[in-house]
C-alpha cells in the first residue's frame, strides 16, 4: 500500500480576521501565522499522518519557504524524494479565516507552475493510489495520471480550484472528489441544493464504469454515485474553528484507506470522521489528525 500525491506546494500566509473582507474593504487582522499548505502537500500530510507509506511529487523554489515545507514534509512522515527544486519563489497562498470558521485563499503558484510529472510512475509495494489536485498544471496531471494507470494504480482526481482545464482530466479518475461549488462548475449549473440535486448534478459527471464521484458537503457530509449505488454518509456534528484543509484531509485519508484495501463505504465513513476532527482546529496541514485520534473518534461517531 503506498499513496503517491503529485501536486502543490504553498506556504500558507494564515491571517485571522473577525469576518471576511469585502470588496473594497481593509480588515484587521490579529497576527500572522505561517505554515504549511498546498493541496499537494496538505492531501500528502492528511495520508501519512495515517499511517500510509506516502510520497509527494511536486516542486518548491529556492527561497526560505521551500526549505520550511521539505522540513514540514520530513515532520509529517512525507517521502519527498521526488520533489524538485527550481529557480524562484514557492507556492504561497494567502488565506484569511474568519471567527466563523469561514475562508477566503488567494494562491501565487510560484514553483507549482513549473513542476514535471516523472516519466514512469515510482515502484510501489502493493496497492498503490495516484492522488492530483488542479493546482500544479493539467498537462502534468494528465502525464501522471496516465503513467499512474498503465502502472495499475488506482486514481483520484480532487479538481480543485475548478477550472475548464481540469474538466478534461475527470475521466481519468477511478475516484473524483469535489464540493457542490466546483461541481456546480463541471455540470454548468447552479450550485444544486439538496441531495436529489447533488446527486443529478454527480452522475453527469461519472463517465465510465467503475468511476466514483464523491461531493463534499461540508457539515453535511458526503454523497458518492458509484456504478450502481449511491451512498449518503452524514459527518459528525463539530465545533468548527477553521475549514482550510478539511477537503484535503478527506482526499488524504480516503486515498490511504483505499490503498489499504478499505472498501469505498467504509473509506469515505474514516475520511468524514478525519475532516471533521481537522476543522476543529486552526490551520490545513497543521490541523491534520493522526490515526490513533480518527480511530478513536470512529468509535463514538
Ligand atoms: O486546500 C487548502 C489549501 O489550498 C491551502 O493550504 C492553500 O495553500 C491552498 O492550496
Amino acid at each position: 500500500m503506498t499513496v503517491v500525491v503529485f501536486g502543490s506546494i504553498n506556504r500558507d500566509l494564515v491571517m485571522r480576521v473577525p469576518r471576511l473582507p469585502l470588496a473594497g474593504e481593509t480588515v484587521a487582522a490579529r497576527g500572522l501565522d505561517l505554515l504549511p499548505g498546498g493541496k499537494g502537500a496538505n492531501q500528502a500530510t492528511a495520508s501519512a499522518l495515517h499511517g500510509v507509506p506516502t510520497m509527494l511529487i511536486g516542486a518548491v523554489g529556492d527561497d526560505e519557504h521551500g526549505a520550511a515545507m521539505r522540513a514540514a514534509m520530513a515532520a509529517a512522515g512525507v517521502d519527498a524524494s521526488l520533489v524538485q527544486n527550481v529557480a524562484g519563489p514557492t507556492g504561497v497562498a494567502n488565506v484569511f479565516v474568519s471567527d466563523e470558521g469561514e475562508n477566503q485563499i488567494v494562491i501565487v503558484a510560484g514553483a507549482n507552475a513549473h513542476v514535471a510529472a516523472p516519466e514512469a510512475f515510482p515502484a510501489c509495494a502493493g496497492r498503490a493510489v495516484a492522488v492530483a489536485q488542479a493546482e500544479v498544471p493539467a498537462a502534468q496531471v494528465a502525464r501522471f495520471f496516465a503513467a499512474a494507470r498503465a502502472a495499475g494504480a488506482l486514481t483520484l482526481f480532487n479538481p480543485a480550484p475548478a477550472s475548464a482545464e481540469g474538466a478534461d482530466l475527470i475521466a481519468l479518475a477511478d475516484v473524483v472528489v469535489l464540493n457542490e461549488t466546483e461541481l456546480a462548475f463541471f455540470v454548468g449549473s447552479a450550485v444544486p441544493d439538496g441531495d436529489a440535486a447533488v446527486e443529478a448534478a454527480a452522475r453527469q459527471l461519472v463517465s465510465r464504469r467503475g468511476q466514483w464521484v464523491v461531493v463534499t458537503l461540508g457539515g453535511a457530509g458526503v454523497l458518492a454515485c458509484g456504478p450502481d449505488e449511491t451512498l449518503r454518509l452524514s459527518a459528525p456534528r463539530v465545533p468548527v474553528v477553521d475549514t482550510t484543509g478539511a477537503g484535503d484531509t478527506f482526499c488524504g485519508v480516503l486515498a490511504a484507506r483505499l490503498s489499504e484495501g478499505a472498501g469505498i463505504g467504509e473509506a469515505l465513513r474514516v475520511a468524514c470522521v478525519a475532516a471533521s476532527l481537522s476543522v476543529q482546529r486552526m490551520g490545513a496541514a497543521a490541523s491534520m489528525p493522526v490515526r490513533a485520534e480518527v480511530e478513536a473518534a470512529l468509535v463514538v461517531s
